[in-house]
């Protein structure tokens, strides 16, 4: 009785707010707390796209509202302060999304963006399925997490959306040495750091003659190193590593 009224639980048979008017609202919180990532139409931006039908992370309305209510764990998916009824309508717009899917157009060719991601070095600082480096993100499933646009911006403009995880942090220390790393840990007496050169390392406070921290990317930008056809195929090769579906 209580579980089909609307708002109450994640348990609700029916979500009464999948109606016009419900929708429309719906949009309307759309666009003023989603669109940043999920682009305006849905499509995707530094969120993933909402329209294809394909939830990895659940597709049932119970999973679509605690998603939205909760945010998505250890992901750049917040957390949302809206009451049950306006999560419904939120969850009865994305359902909507999926009835008109927007699939971005890949001109590029996968397989030799996969080759040019090793050639031109990228595998030397991202992981991708276990294999690569650490000095920047694991990118195993970053198909299913970014937009290609957006993908496409980070190889050439690596510095328009950094994560505060991969500001780097500068240090002179008092015997004159330099060292930049990413952050990984402070408080009032120390600063812990992954050292570019030698991995982890803690600095006292105490030993510092500069500290400063660059919110500017660690990625050198590709702009003037790769044809637009490489780059093509650099996208098509990122936005095609999805992760596998957890429920559905
Ligand atoms: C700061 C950026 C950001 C904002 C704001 C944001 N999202 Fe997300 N969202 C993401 C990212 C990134 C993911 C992908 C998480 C992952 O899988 O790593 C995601 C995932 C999701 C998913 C799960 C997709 C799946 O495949 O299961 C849904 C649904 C979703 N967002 C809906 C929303 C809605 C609705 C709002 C607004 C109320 C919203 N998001 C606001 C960044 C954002
Ligand atoms: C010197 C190390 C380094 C190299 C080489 C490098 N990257 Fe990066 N990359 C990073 C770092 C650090 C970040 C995180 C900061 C940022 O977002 O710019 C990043 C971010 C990214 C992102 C955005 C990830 C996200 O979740 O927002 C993509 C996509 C990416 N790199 C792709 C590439 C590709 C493709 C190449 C090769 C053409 C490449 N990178 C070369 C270090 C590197």
């Amino acid at each position: 009785m209580f579980l089909v009224a609307a708002g109450c639980a994640f348990g609700q048979a029916v979500n009464t707010q999948a109606t016009p008017a419900g929708r429309a609202a719906g949009e309307k919180i759309f666009r003023s707390h989603c669109a940043s990532c999920h682009g305006v139409s849905g499509a995707g931006g530094t969120g993933p796209n909402l329209t294809t039908g394909v939830f990895y992370h659940g597709s049932t309305d119970a999973d679509l509202y605690r998603n939205i209510s909760q945010g998505i764990e250890g992901t750049a998916m917040p957390d949302q302060f809206f009451n049950g009824v306006q999560i419904w309508q939120i969850v009865a717009y994305v359902r909507w999304l999926s009835a008109t899917p927007v699939r971005p157009k890949l001109v590029g060719n996968a397989a030799h963006g996969a080759e040019l991601f090793r050639q031109k070095g990228c595998s030397d600082c991202h992981l991708v399925r276990g294999e690569g480096g650490v000095r920047g993100p694991d990118l195993s499933v970053i198909g299913s997490q970014r937009a290609p646009a957006y993908l496409r911006e980070s190889i050439v403009e690596p510095g328009a959306h950094v994560a505060p995880e991969f500001w780097v942090a500068k240090v002179i220390t008092k015997d004159g040495k330099n060292h930049s790393g990413f952050l990984l840990n402070q408080d009032s007496y120390a600063i812990q750091m992954l050292d570019f050169a030698d991995g982890l390392r803690m600095i006292q406070r105490a030993d510092f003659k500069d500290f400063g921290i660059d919110r500017g990317s660690a990625m050198p930008s590709y702009r003037d190193k790769l044809s637009a056809a490489e780059l093509d195929d650099l996208t098509a090769f990122l936005a095609s590593l999805e992760r596998p579906r957890e429920k559905n």
